[in-house]
């Protein structure tokens, strides 16, 4: 079928709206694109809410910049910090129930392109289990299938995907059976995109039929489930609490019972984990009162006195970790998606943006020559009406963010390795001596206590369970 170009009288339309935001020469190539090309280039630019990004790059540039000036934010701590133990029961117990009740769901955040990683795929489909090569998004799908054992709910899965990553990550599903989780129970969704704007505050073409966007930051997570008809899908569910986390950190506990116990108990809108910072340079974003309303500053937005600041007793004083882990209420994120340019501002970063030459060539630029925009989650905050920020063990966060070095595939996997280890040697289990990997189906296996209630002798009574690599680089 021969496409057509848009009809006349709605192009002339579509140009006069561009030109009256001084943004007219997104056409520059019409006369020289085919009826497909312009049908295209008009598709997406009618698709824009071009008054509404205009207002919203605007703001992102009249932002007061400068260091914010910061409070410490209150922490529910550890047991093992001074917290309150039978507080954290009563937690773990209103959790459990909310659970059990089939109230909570699980959401991914999933629709980040790996660049710092260098993974041509969806990161979710990252191969990192130690033994067996599992995929992150399997390792979490084991911990969904234990949760939903264990509770008997029919816990459903949310993932957002972006345009980048949603073909892949829907195939990478398929392709395994949707790491036996029911396929009725689990709930894609694409997050929006976003187009750049040059240092004058113009759109940038990407192509002569196109204008470069990139995903719209995990922010547009709340924003997509109201669009793509999840909180709908929720709410029919009866779901009341959405667990949010984010794709590359194979240690988090899924679905974590004390946290949302915790985030139910304090009737909390929006929740958050925190862990403490092992060094004031440990690249986090750190949780804090930020000029008066909850929110979370990245460890480069804030000074080198800020940084390293230390209370009495010696802790950091800003070293509220942001684990992106959070509870959300279903009425809470609606509220928020349906106002989303009050509440979920843009921020904007310089990028090297391709762009095409007078030719229509795509270049990327040696030097930044745009800004990204993006939406974060954590922006939302302000907006609760109550916020519970909940402290989680260090044990709990080893994420895949680079190639190599820290916070990498190899860290990563050690640490999940060193867990396994721990539960064996706890469970009376020998380890294996030396270098290998060990790794443990954690569908079946969730605790130290799951395995010893196996009752096994030798770790090779359950080849199914427990797998073991050989391997020096243990
Ligand atoms: C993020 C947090 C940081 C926190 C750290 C913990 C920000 C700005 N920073 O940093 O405060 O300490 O995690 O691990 O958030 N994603 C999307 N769509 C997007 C962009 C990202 O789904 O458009 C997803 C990614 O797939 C990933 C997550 O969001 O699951 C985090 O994204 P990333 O850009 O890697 O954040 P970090 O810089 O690691």
């Amino acid at each position: 079928m021969v496409s057509k170009g848009p009809a006349t009288a709605d192009f002339q339309e579509l140009k006069a709206r561009f030109e009256a935001q001084g943004q007219g020469h997104v056409f520059a190539f019409w006369e020289q694109l085919d009826p497909s090309g312009q049908e295209r280039l008009g598709r997406q630019l009618a698709s824009l809410d071009l008054e509404g990004l205009i207002r919203g790059f605007q703001a992102t540039r009249s932002h007061a910049s400068g260091t914010p000036s910061l409070e410490p934010p209150e922490v529910v701590a550890l047991p093992e910090h001074g917290g309150d133990a039978k507080h954290w029961a009563e937690a773990e117990a209103a959790g459990e129930s909310l659970l059990r009740d089939g109230r909570a769901a699980v959401m991914v955040v999933a629709g980040g392109q790996a660049s710092r990683l260098g993974y041509p795929g969806p990161k979710g489909l990252y191969p990192l289990g130690p033994a067996s090569g599992r995929t992150l998004f399997a390792l979490q799908a084991q911990k969904l299938l234990h949760l939903r054992a264990r509770t008997g709910a029919a816990i459903p899965w949310y993932v957002m995907t972006s345009p980048a990553t949603d073909a892949a990550t829907r195939d990478g599903f398929a392709a395994e059976g949707f790491f036996g989780v029911p396929e009725r129970d689990v709930f894609f969704l694409c997050q929006g995109m976003v187009p750049s704007f040059d240092f004058d505050g113009k759109l940038m073409l990407e192509k002569p039929d196109r204008v470069f966007e990139n995903p719209d930051g995990h922010g547009g997570s709340l924003t997509a489930l109201l669009d793509s008809g999840a909180l709908d899908d929720m709410e029919r569910r009866g779901i009341s609490t959405i667990f949010y986390y984010q794709v590359d950190n194979p240690m988090l506990p899924l679905g974590d019972p004390v946290f949302l116990g915790h985030h139910a108990r304090a009737r909390a809108e929006m929740s958050c984990k925190m862990l403490r910072k092992r060094e004031p340079g440990e690249k986090m974003g750190v949780l804090a009162r930020v000029d008066g309303a909850m929110g979370v500053v990245e460890y480069t937005e804030i000074n080198d006195e800020q940084r390293n600041a230390r209370d009495a007793q010696g802790e950091l004083l800003y070293g509220a970790g942001n684990v992106a882990v959070h509870a959300l209420e279903v009425s809470f994120v609606r509220r928020i998606a349906s106002d989303a340019e009050r509440w979920l501002p843009f921020h904007a970063s310089a990028k090297k943006i391709p762009q095409a030459d007078a030719k229509g060539a795509t270049q990327t630029p040696a030097a930044e020559n745009g800004f990204k925009l993006e939406r974060f989650v954590f922006d939302a905050l302000p907006a609760a009406k109550d916020v519970c920020v909940v402290e989680a063990p260090r044990s709990e966060y080893s994420p895949v963010k680079n190639a190599s070095g820290g916070e990498s595939p190899e860290t990563s996997r050690r640490d999940l390795s060193q867990r396994y280890r721990g539960w064996l040697e706890a469970a009376g289990l020998p380890a294996p001596a030396g270098n290998g990997w060990v790794e443990i189906d954690e569908s079946k296996i969730g605790s130290p206590e799951d395995l010893r209630a196996l009752g096994l002798e030798r770790i090779e009574d359950a080849p199914d369970l427990i797998q073991l690599r050989v391997g020096d680089d243990a």
